[in-house]
Order: structure tokens, then C-alpha cells, then sequence
């Protein structure tokens, strides 16, 4: 797909950039309505829920009319996948509500797709949730704005997936699954469950368009109770307390899975517990404790002065553990919702800088490194990291809508 003339260009920010980035965003979308997650990179040559629910977001608060269209066929994927899967959704409920394990492989709804909506046959670790809570999310944001009768007569026929996933996710929510970087399925990731609660918590505005629908009513109920719960326990087991400023503040997991040098540990992730997911606004205290320790433990030097982007978490060695556009344009679309638009601006124009010649933004870049030595490693095992990576351009398009809508 190629962009048309009716795109107008962005007021900040690099023009060219923005436009690239959307550019790039469409042509990496199938004639299915999936996106796949990176054009270079032979592991990313498949559709993820979560990758695809936030490059939605993006173009769905773009509002031209062909990103809105390129975000409603990404949710029309999404609906006919989770349809075609839909026995195998049935069955991890009944196993879990009998108390009976779940394959992680085969038992479960898998979290990427072939843009023709097979599995990969590769061995990967499929188990992730997350992106389901993303997709709920995104689809509230995508009819926000739009009309309301449109937005019923489409969401009709989306109301059985968002039922199942009510069902689904209310009974596996509990379960360890692997987290959004796809480690650690042993554990319970704390932003996983931001993004289940986040996403919960909108299925009541969704069903507000299909006054009609009974099924999806009581699946609403259900959902905002789930939101709730999830959210308390969050506040419950994902929280630690900072031994220097006495500040209760996010971390990585819940509870007692986070042993050793895990425990306490933050993660940029968590920033979308605040933005996107809003459970807790950016002025609220457990946001600001859990941002200031992000800067202070993910981002080098400690300061928002544009030298340095956002690590995953402290301990990555995934191509050396470097800084990540994506994370780096979330940062600072939380430090813009909390008055702070120099530190957005220098984390933008970080952003910017990471460019390559061809206007493609990568996953991650390597200035600085946590673990040097595997770069090498990740590098030879599969190939120079990817670039475009398109959740790196999304987020930055995010970013720009943001800093628009504040300027
Ligand atoms: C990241 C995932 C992402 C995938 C595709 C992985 O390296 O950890 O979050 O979904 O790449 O972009």
C-alpha cells in the first residue's frame, strides 16, 4: 500500500521522518490486515498481537483516513484469527476451570502469526497474553473517535472474539505466560497484567455501542469486575518499596516469582501501565516513583539530556541489552503528559538521531550497551538486528501525534 495524497505533513518533529514512518508502517501491511513486525529480520517476518494492537493505536490517532482504514483491517485480522482459533480458546478455559495444566505450546492462543493467520512452525514461545489486552485496548481508542453509528455497525461483528477473550483471559490471567520480550513464562509480568487490566477495562465502552447485545453486556460486567481485580492485585504483588526515597513503585513481576536479582527490579515496559493503559494517571505517585526509577536504572547517565535512549531492563543481554526506540518514545510521551516537554524533546530528538540514512528507525542501537559481548552472539546466531522495526515507528508517529496535540 502507498501513501496518498490526502496525507498532510506533521508540524514537529523531523516532517520527512513522520512521513516516513507511516509509509513504512502501510507498506508493512498485508493484504490480510496484518502488519509484520520487521521486513529485515528473518524471526520477525510474522504478525504479533501486541506489536500490531500498539502500531494500531498509532495510526488510529494519526486520524487520516487511510491510517484509521489501515487500523480497522489490522482489528478485522485480529477478529478472523481469533474466530479460526476459537475451539482451542474454549479448551484452555475448560483445562483451567478443571484445574488441568495448559500446554504452553499447544493448548493455548498463540501470540504471532504468519500474516496468513498460521502459527509458525518455529520454536518459539507462544504463550504471551499480553497483546490480547493490548487489542481491546486499542480497539476502544480506534471507535473513540469516530461515529458511533459506524462504530456499531462494525463492532457487530467483533462481538464474539471480545466475549471469548472476557472468558479467556479472566480464566488464564493467573497462569505465568511469557511476557511481552517473550522471557521468563514462568513468571507473572507486571506489565502484562497492566495491559489485561487496561484492555478489560474498556470492553464496557465498546459494548455501549451495541445497547442490544446481551452476551456482550454481561461479558462487560464481567470485564470491568476483572479490570478491577487485576489492577488490585497488581497494587497487591507488583509493587516494592524504594529502601531510599520509601516510594512504592512498580517492578518488573509479581510477587515472590522474582527471586534474586530480579526482585524489585523495574522494566520500561511499566510506563504503560500509566500511558497507554491509564491505571494510574502520570501525576499519581506509584506512576512518578515507577518513572523516576526507569530513568534512573534504564537510561544511561541517569538524564533525560538527549545522550542516551531506554534499556528494556537492566539485566537484557538481547543483542548486548541496548536502548530501545520504542521504549524511548513512550518515555517520553509519559514525561509530556506530566508537563515535562524539554524531556521530551531531547528524548525525541534521540530518537531522531537513531535514524539510518534510509529513514528507518531499529529495534534497539548499541551506544551503550549492558552486555557488550553479546552482540556478537545475537548478531551471528541471527543477523544484524532489525530495522525498520515497525513498533519503533509507530511509536514514534505516537509520540509526534502527542507532542502535536500538546504544542
Ligand atoms: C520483542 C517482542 C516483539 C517482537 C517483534 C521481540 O524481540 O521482545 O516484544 O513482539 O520482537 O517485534
Amino acid at each position: 500500500m502507498t501513501l496518498n495524497s490526502t496525507l498532510t505533513s506533521a508540524t514537529l518533529g523531523n516532517d520527512w521522518l513522520y512521513e516516513n514512518s507511516l509509509k513504512i508502517i502501510l507498506e508493512n501491511q498485508a493484504g490480510t490486515g496484518a502488519f509484520i513486525a520487521s521486513p529485515n529480520f528473518g524471526q520477525y517476518h510474522y504478525s504479533w498481537f501486541r506489536d500490531g494492537a500498539f502500531i494500531a493505536l498509532a495510526l488510529s490517532d494519526t486520524g487520516r483516513p487511510e491510517t484509521i482504514e489501515a487500523s480497522r483491517r489490522f482489528h478485522e485480522w485480529v477478529n478472523n484469527i481469533i474466530q479460526r482459533y476459537r475451539p482451542l480458546a474454549q479448551g484452555a478455559i475448560a483445562r483451567v476451570k478443571a484445574g488441568e495444566p495448559l500446554n504452553p505450546v499447544t493448548d493455548i492462543l498463540h501470540c504471532r502469526y504468519t500474516v496468513d493467520g498460521e502459527p509458525s512452525q518455529e520454536d518459539w514461545t507462544p504463550f504471551q497474553i499480553d497483546g490480547f489486552g493490548t487489542w481491546l485496548f486499542a480497539l476502544a481508542e480506534h471507535y473513540k473517535g469516530l461515529d458511533p453509528a459506524m462504530a456499531s455497525r462494525e463492532l457487530a461483528q467483533f462481538s464474539d472474539s471480545i466475549c471469548l477473550l472476557v472468558d479467556y483471559l479472566g480464566a488464564l490471567w493467573l497462569v505465568p505466560n511469557f511476557d511481552c520480550w517473550e522471557e521468563h513464562g514462568d513468571k507473572l509480568a507486571t506489565s502484562t497484567l497492566a495491559a489485561l487490566s487496561g484492555g478489560l477495562g474498556r470492553v464496557a465502552e465498546l459494548a455501549a455501542y451495541l445497547p442490544g447485545d446481551t452476551a456482550l453486556a454481561a461479558a462487560a460486567a464481567t470485564a470491568t469486575n476483572l479490570a478491577a481485580e487485576i489492577k488490585a492485585y497488581i497494587l497487591n504483588h507488583g509493587t516494592a518499596t524504594d529502601p531510599q526515597t520509601g516510594q512504592l513503585y512498580l517492578t518488573k513481576f509479581c510477587g515472590d516469582s522474582a527471586a534474586g536479582e530480579l526482585r524489585g527490579a523495574v522494566d520500561a515496559n511499566l510506563l504503560w501501565a500509566a500511558i497507554p493503559y491509564g491505571l494510574w494517571p502520570v501525576e499519581h505517585p506509584l506512576s512518578q516513583a515507577t518513572v523516576e526509577r526507569i530513568i534512573k536504572d534504564l537510561v544511561a547517565g541517569g538524564k533525560l539530556d538527549g545522550s542516551g535512549g531506554v534499556h528494556r531492563y537492566s539485566r537484557d543481554t538481547y543483542f548486548g541489552g541496548g536502548e530501545w526506540i520504542l521504549l524511548t518514545a513512550w518515555l517520553a510521551v509519559v514525561r509530556l503528559a506530566g508537563g515535562d516537554r524539554a524531556g521530551a524533546n531531547a528524548l525525541l530528538g534521540w530518537i531522531e538521531r537513531q535514524a539510518q540514512p534510509d529513514g528507518s528507525l531499529p529495534e534497539q542501537t548499541f551506544e551503550h550497551l549492558n552486555q557488550p559481548d553479546m552482540l556478537n552472539h545475537w548478531t551471528q546466531l541471527w543477523g544484524e538486528v532489525a530495522s525498520p522495526l515497525v513498533w519503533s515507528h509507530a511509536s514514534y508517529v505516537t509520540l509526534i501525534n502527542r507532542l502535536k496535540i500538546t504544542g
